[in-house]
Formats: C-alpha cells, sequence, structure tokens
C-alpha cells in the first residue's frame, strides 16, 4: 500500500469527526433564521482549508451568504484545478420524521445520519480529508488548486454568478471538479456528464377578500382551492407529458446510441422504484425510468396550502390558495424563456372569479458536457483504482446552477464525481451518508488529484 492509501485508511476516525463538526452548524440557506449559522459555517469550513495549509483563505461577503475562497498554487508547471462544492444545505423539516435529530450527526449500520451528510458537506469534506493526506503525506498537494465552497446552492447560487465573473481570471484552472452527484449502486462508481435545469415558480389565487362560511357562501363564488386545483390538473396530460405551450420545442431527442448506452448500465430500476416508497414507476409515456429522469422534462408541484388543515372540520371557503412548482430541464430548454409561457397559460387556465399572481422563485440552466474529454480519463483512472471497476457514464436529473455560469465565464472540462446513493434520503427526514461513499469517496478524490497532476 502506498503512504497516500496507508495515511488515508488510517486516519479514517480523525476525517469523520472533521464532518460531524461541520454538520452540527444549522447552515440553511434558505431560511432567514438561520443567517448567523451559514456564516458561522463558512467561517467553519474556512478555519478547517486555513488548517490543512491552503492559502490565501478567504470569507467573501456577497448580498447573500459568504462565499469560500482558498488556493495552494505551488506546483508551478502542472496543471491547476478548480474545486467548487457547497457547504448549505435544504431546511430540515419536518422535523418529527428525523430518527436523530437533523444537525446531531448520528452514526447507525455504517452510515452517518445529518441534514448535509451527503448533500453535500459530507461530499466536501471528502476532498478535505483527501487535500490533508496529500500534505501530511507529502507536505504538498500534486498540482495547483482553487477552492470555491459556495453558501446559497440550495436556494439557487444567486450571488455567486457576480463572485465568479469578478473574479473570472483569479479562478482560471484547466479543470473543475465537483462532488455533488451520486453513485449508480454503492459499489459501483460514476461519472456524471449531464444535469438537468430548473424553473422554480409559486402560484398565488386569491378570491374573496377574506374566509367565508362555506354554507352562507359556497356557491356563490369562485373557491381560490378549487381554481388552483383546476390549474394544476391541467399541468399534464394523462401521458405524463407537460402541457406548457412550447415546453417541448426545445428539448434535444436522445439519440438512439444514448439510449442504447442508458440500457447497458448496471442500474436496478426495481430495486429503485422499490427505494421510493411508491407502489409503481411513472412518467412520460415512451421513456424508461432513467431516460425520463435524465433527459426529459418535468413539472412538479412541491408544495401547496389553503384554507384549514387543522385537526377536525372547519365548514369554510378559504380567500387564497397557493402552490410551488418547478419544472426540470433539459438541454436545450431556457428558463428565461420559459417563464413568461408558464405564466400565461397558468392564467390562462384559471376560471373566472379569482386573481392569479404567478411569481419566478428561480432558474437554473440545464448543463451537458463532452463526455469523452481527455481530461475525464483522469477521473476514470482514478475511480478505477479507488473501486476496482471503472465508473459509468451517467446524467442526473438534480440541478448544479453553478455549472452553467462556469461553462459562460470559463468554459473548462468538468469532472463530476459524486458518491451519493439512492436511499441517501437527501432533501428529505434522514439524510444519510455511507461511510462506503465517505471513505470510497475520499480515496477516489486523492487519486484524482494525483492523477489530474499527470496531465490530460
Ligand atoms: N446535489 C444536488 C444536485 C443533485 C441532486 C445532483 C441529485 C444530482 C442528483 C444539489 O445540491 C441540489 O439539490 N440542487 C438543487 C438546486 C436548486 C435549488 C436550484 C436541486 O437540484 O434541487
Ligand atoms: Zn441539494
Amino acid at each position: 500500500m502506498d503512504a497516500l492509501t496507508q495515511y488515508l485508511e488510517g486516519n479514517r476516525e480523525q476525517f469523520l469527526e472533521d464532518l460531524k463538526k461541520v454538520l452540527r452548524i444549522p447552515s440553511v440557506s434558505t431560511q432567514p433564521a438561520h443567517r448567523e449559522d451559514v456564516r458561522r459555517c463558512a467561517q467553519h469550513v474556512a478555519d478547517d482549508l486555513k488548517a490543512i495549509g491552503m492559502t490565501r483563505v478567504e470569507v467573501v461577503p456577497t448580498a447573500g451568504h459568504p462565499v469560500l475562497y482558498a488556493e495552494w498554487l505551488g506546483a508551478p508547471g502542472k496543471p491547476t484545478a478548480l474545486l467548487y462544492g457547497h457547504y448549505d444545505v435544504q431546511p430540515p423539516e419536518p422535523l418529527e420524521l428525523w430518527t436523530t435529530p437533523p444537525f446531531e450527526p448520528t452514526l447507525r449500520d455504517g452510515k452517518l445520519y445529518a441534514r448535509g451528510a451527503c448533500d453535500d458537506k459530507g461530499q466536501v469534506y471528502m476532498h478535505l480529508s483527501a487535500l490533508k493526506a496529500h500534505m501530511k503525506v507529502n507536505g504538498r498537494l500534486p498540482l495547483n488548486l482553487k477552492v470555491v465552497i459556495e453558501g446559497e446552492e440550495e436556494a439557487g447560487s444567486d450571488n455567486l454568478e457576480k463572485f465568479l465573473r469578478e473574479r473570472r481570471r483569479e479562478l482560471d484552472a484547466d479543470v473543475i471538479v465537483v462532488s455533488d452527484t451520486s453513485m449508480l449502486a454503492a459499489d459501483q462508481p460514476a461519472l456524471c456528464y449531464g444535469l438537468r435545469g430548473i424553473l422554480y415558480t409559486q402560484i398565488e389565487v386569491t378570491g374573496p377578500a377574506h374566509d367565508l362560511h362555506s354554507g352562507e357562501f359556497g356557491g356563490a363564488v369562485m373557491n381560490p382551492a378549487n381554481a388552483l386545483a383546476v390549474i394544476i390538473a391541467a399541468l399534464r396530460d394523462g401521458d405524463g407529458r407537460v402541457t406548457v405551450p412550447g415546453m417541448y420545442d426545445r428539448v434535444r431527442a436522445l439519440t438512439p446510441k444514448e439510449r442504447e448506452g442508458y440500457r447497458g448500465l448496471p442500474f436496478d430500476e426495481a430495486a429503485f422504484i422499490r427505494e421510493t416508497g411508491a407502489p409503481v414507476a411513472f412518467g412520460e409515456k415512451g421513456y424508461t425510468t432513467l431516460e425520463r429522469i435524465w433527459a426529459r422534462p418535468t413539472c412538479d408541484v412541491n408544495g401547496m396550502w389553503s384554507g384549514y388543515i387543522g385537526e377536525g372540520s372547519k365548514t369554510v371557503l378559504p380567500s387564497f390558495a397557493a402552490a410551488k412548482v418547478s419544472m426540470r430541464l433539459v438541454p436545450d430548454q431556457d428558463f428565461t424563456e420559459l417563464f413568461p409561457r408558464f405564466e400565461a397559460y397558468v392564467k390562462k387556465l384559471a376560471p373566472p372569479g379569482v386573481t392569479v399572481v404567478v411569481k419566478n422563485l428561480h432558474g437554473a440552466p440545464p448543463f451537458l458536457t463532452e463526455p469523452d474529454h481527455p481530461m475525464l480519463q483522469a477521473a476514470v483512472r482514478a475511480l478505477a483504482r479507488s473501486w476496482q471497476k471503472p465508473p459509468a457514464l451517467i446524467r442526473e436529473g438534480g440541478s448544479i446552477p453553478v455549472m452553467a455560469t462556469f461553462k459562460e465565464t470559463h468554459n473548462l472540462p468538468c469532472i463530476l464525481l459524486g458518491f451519493g446513493l439512492v436511499d441517501d434520503n437527501v432533501h428529505a427526514p434522514n439524510e444519510k451518508f455511507s461511510l462506503t461513499s465517505f471513505h470510497g469517496g475520499t480515496r477516489s478524490v486523492a487519486y484524482l488529484y494525483e492523477e489530474l497532476a499527470k496531465g490530460a
């Protein structure tokens, strides 16, 4: 065993303790009450980067949450990698569904449970652990490294673009490295070359000026909750296709080669659906589950509220109803072009007797990179070394808003190597990260830096 691998094996406990510390900070970027926690988390990660030996560690304020920057440029003549990750997390609610509290990391059955364990603190700390190992074993990194870790990914990365544009030259590199995606199975590493984009909206329906007795007024005015149901029901047809006019105009069709490639992947569809707990798979007619998730758009209600939802009954016509509706987008859809069409369509669907407002909460473009780029071969070698089998080449259905921005600002090859598993419960109660992923991922990225240093 080489010295690097030996160090990684010998320090697993320490790496895990370091991860637990950052998981205890509730850095929920979308909830204003956690603003100070988010800032504290940024400082904590910055201190860890400093302790590893990274130089020029900065906590950079933005109009929202701070961005972290760090670098180590002590390998002249070697390539430069730009590592991106996020230290913010999704809200932990509903709290009562967690077996152990979201911000008290707990180990059970070889898995670490906490909000952010997988998405993305666990994956960021794989990199920090790997960098620490390189520094301890060799006193240096095998290549030059710039690190950007942001605190607004889960809120749409609103203020990161400005940072990237302002520092465009300083952030120049040869390759971008991101660990915020998944494996295909616990023993099957994956390299991701595509992500979906998103358009996130809120539909607000107002009827009467205040709630009304449903006997005294029921039948006399339009109920906004009923009106919202009419709108939502019409957003998709019976075949699972989105009915928004123009929705599919720019959707790039899957090539026969892509479809064949996806069919050949070691993906257990039945197990995947079983994991969700849903009785059967459902999605757009004519496509497989992987095709639906990776390469087809969706329209989904994320939440809706109206009227009385407490215990027992209350006979009332609500004056207001609302829903959060998001659309996952695929190449070459454009969320800025889509929003006005969605807004007009929703208003047209609304029955008379209500006022409808459609808000654009945030959007991110889809992302597709060149899977055959020579830089990606370094990742293929690193993953094969670490897992004794070559990675599967995959796309994923989630979004990482900054990837499209990087394309515009830096246009570099992107290596997305992530270690999440299908049952990690990201964004849900009982989020976890398997120790096999955490330690295997740490080993993989430690090797990745070595392989990248060899050049494309
Ligand atoms: N790590 C995810 C992105 C992801 C999820 C990639 C699943 C691959 C598979 C990331 O942190 C995330 O959740 N992003 C948000 C972005 C949104 C708020 C703009 C998402 O996809 O919902
Ligand atoms: Zn996430």
